[in-house]
């Protein structure tokens, strides 16, 4: 039997991680099969309890279970514990291992997509649950000279950046501060909504970085009027994938052919 992944989700529908992974297998040969799971919203641990009897070696999980599977782990990477989610299981036996690779895919977006140094920037991070959570460690790992963390929810933001020694605020209070780049991590774009941040929070940036993918969001549309550079997270998809893909298998796929045939349509 080819050994099996999926990922993990709900809604799971629309997830690309199933062409992106078959993409990866086929170009390295390895013999594998990568599906969907939806986990109802109260049964993300019987559905990887199920997935994990029948022999399942690997998930990918996304919103909204990414806390949920932290709390599912036997054994977790350092960078998952200080980022308190996972988005990636390893499965051999009665050991489940979880990593997140979230952080290093946005990165890796970065500098190899977008060729964008973080080195000594300054950084404003949208949002404090899970995606945002994911990625601050490998934004500090990443040399920015400052981060900075605001949330819709001031106590949700000032609680994560505690835990990471950066600062936090509300987006009021953002009035007039300037940054290199502008990350989105709020789920706001998938309800056709942008976070309420003053236009002066794009104005001297080079960048801004939505990590929802496939829609014009219109955190999009804001910071392109505002003449910033926008990306979406399609990149960070992929280059997650790719860690995802290396924990697993033990090799990285390139990913610059699975991302051109994606934005090709
Ligand atoms: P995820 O795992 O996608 O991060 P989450 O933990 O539910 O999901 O967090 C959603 C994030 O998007 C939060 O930062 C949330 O802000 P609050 O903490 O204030 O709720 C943010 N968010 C969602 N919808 C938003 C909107 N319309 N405007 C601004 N922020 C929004």
């Amino acid at each position: 039997m080819r050994d099996r992944y999926a990922v993990v989700g709900n809604p799971v529908a629309h997830s690309k991680s199933p062409q992106i992974h078959a993409e990866f297998a086929r170009a390295t040969g390895q013999d594998l099969e990568y599906g969907r799971l939806e986990a109802p919203l109260d049964g993300f641990e019987r559905t990887v309890a199920a997935f994990r009897s029948q022999g399942g070696k690997g998930l990918n999980v996304t919103v909204p279970f990414k806390e949920a599977a932290f709390r599912y782990c036997a054994r977790v990477s350092e960078r998952a514990r200080k980022a308190q989610v996972v988005n990636t299981l390893v499965l051999s036996g009665p050991d489940v291992f979880g990593d997140t690779t979230d952080g290093v895919g946005l990165v890796n977006d970065l500098a190899r997509n977008l060729h964008f140094d973080l080195k000594g920037k300054s950084l404003l991070l949208i949002g404090a649950g899970g995606a945002a959570q994911g990625v601050v460690q490998a934004l500090l790992d990443a040399g920015v000279a400052r981060l900075l963390i605001a949330n819709r929810t001031v106590s949700r933001a000032q609680a994560l950046a505690a835990r990471h020694g950066v600062a936090a605020c509300g987006y009021q209070e953002l009035a007039g501060e300037r940054f290199d780049v502008v990350v989105n991590a709020t789920s706001a774009g998938l309800a056709g909504e942008a976070p309420k941040l003053p236009r002066s929070a794009f104005e001297s940036a080079a960048l801004a970085y939505e990590m929802v993918y496939g829609r014009d969001t219109p955190f999009l549309v804001q910071a392109r009027a505002a003449g910033a550079r926008a990306s979406d997270g399609l990149g960070m998809l992929v280059e997650q994938a790719a860690e995802s893909f290396l924990l697993w298998r033990g090799l990285r796929p390139d990913t610059r052919a699975i991302l051109e045939q994606l934005r090709g349509g």
